[in-house]
């Protein structure tokens, strides 16, 4: 199968693929300083939870790089740039797990005297590798639960755009393909970007995987149907404590109508996607641009004087979740606080 990379550095400089311009073309744009990274994520060049994380880790490697040979002055570089990142989008945990790693990894540095640019380079390109390693696992993990012939359900992108590589739901279906399984992906186009009709489409059209692509509204008469198996989505922040899943405006929706005519809803996520300290009130959801919402590929299709509510994400009650299929296993919403001890690094 196709593998697609969303980013890679090279050259002392952090290559992502525009997903603004997806489907129609596939190019890459060169980020040269953290400020390159930090627009990028907040006009979601790159976007998906893992991989502005990662995109983050890499911002801090430019940041560092960029400033004078001396560590005191790259820490102080490094700090900057993490509050700079960490303004980009507020919803993904990914975002501050990734800014929190690098951190750390710049301050032992620091107190070792070791050079932090180095430490931080080295870091980023971990959790880039890690990041591809995990997603497999959480496919090994998630495709046991998938039928040998199914329909599929995914909502957004939680694909190889969406993490450095592979994808989490995605993932999941491309290791079910991977073991043989015959799918069929119905795939919501995810208004207001499209990421649905515009990068899901794209990937599964990529790796030869059978799909359909629906409305937003038309999710749930076809559930009514009796035609889909299951629902599998990303996560964006899954609360241990309550195990409250934040994922992309619509998902709720979708958790409800899936409740209701009885088909299982699974959340594909790595564990630096949980967070093991908020409550659901303290979720800070991202309020877009209006724009998003009044204008359609370029037009406004609404009067000029029209306003519009443009919430980024939503929140789905434990209720709601069949199971939550991570690299470490496939848990209960209830389940995830377990793995606190073990986890909890920031
Ligand atoms: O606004 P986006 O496109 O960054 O939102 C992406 C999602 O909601 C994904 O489902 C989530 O980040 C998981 S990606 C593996």
């Amino acid at each position: 199968m196709k593998e697609l990379r969303t980013l890679f550095w090279r050259n002392g400089a952090l290559y992502l693929i525009d997903q603004k311009a997806l489907p129609h073309r596939l190019r890459y744009i060169k980020c040269r300083t953290y400020l390159d990274v930090a627009k990028a994520i907040k006009d979601m060049t790159v976007r998906g939870a893992p991989a502005i994380g990662v995109a983050a880790a890499y911002g801090l490697a430019l940041a560092a790089k960029s400033s004078l040979k001396n560590n005191d002055a790259m820490l102080k570089r490094v700090k900057i740039a993490a509050d700079v990142l960490r303004k980009t989008r507020p919803t993904a945990v990914n975002l501050y797990w990734g800014i929190n790693r690098i951190l750390k990894v710049a301050e032992e540095a620091y107190m070792k005297n070791d050079n932090i640019a180095k430490a931080v380079l080295e870091e980023a390109e971990k959790m880039a590798k890690e990041d591809v390693e995990i997603n497999k696992k959480i496919g090994q993990n998630g495709a046991k639960l998938l039928p040998d012939k199914c329909v599929v359900m995914t909502y957004c992108n939680a694909g190889a755009l969406a993490t450095v590589g592979y994808g989490t739901a995605l993932g999941v279906i491309r290791a079910a393909v991977e073991m043989g399984k015959n799918i069929t992906v119905i795939v919501p186009e995810t208004r207001p970007k499209l990421q649905g009709a515009r990068l899901t489409a794209y990937e599964l059209e990529t790796a030869g995987i059978n799909y359909r692509i629906i409305t937003d509204n038309m999710a749930s008469f076809i559930l009514s149907k009796g035609i889909i198996d299951c629902i599998i989505v990303g996560a964006d922040r899954i609360l241990a404590r309550t195990g409250h899943v934040t994922n992309k405006i619509g998902t709720l929706s979708l958790a409800i109508s899936a409740n209701y005519f009885k088909v299982p809803f699974y959340v594909a996520a790595p564990i630096s996607t949980i967070d093991f300290e908020k409550t659901p009130e303290e979720i800070v959801i991202e309020e877009r641009n209006e724009e998003e919402v009044l204008c359609f590929a370029g037009k406004r299709i609404t009067l000029r004087n029209a306003r519009a509510i443009n919430f980024a994400f939503d929140i789905t009650p434990p209720e709601l979740v069949t199971r939550i299929i991570t690299e470490e296993g496939v848990f209960l919403p209830s389940e995830l606080i377990n793995l606190k001890a073990k986890y909890q690094f920031y």
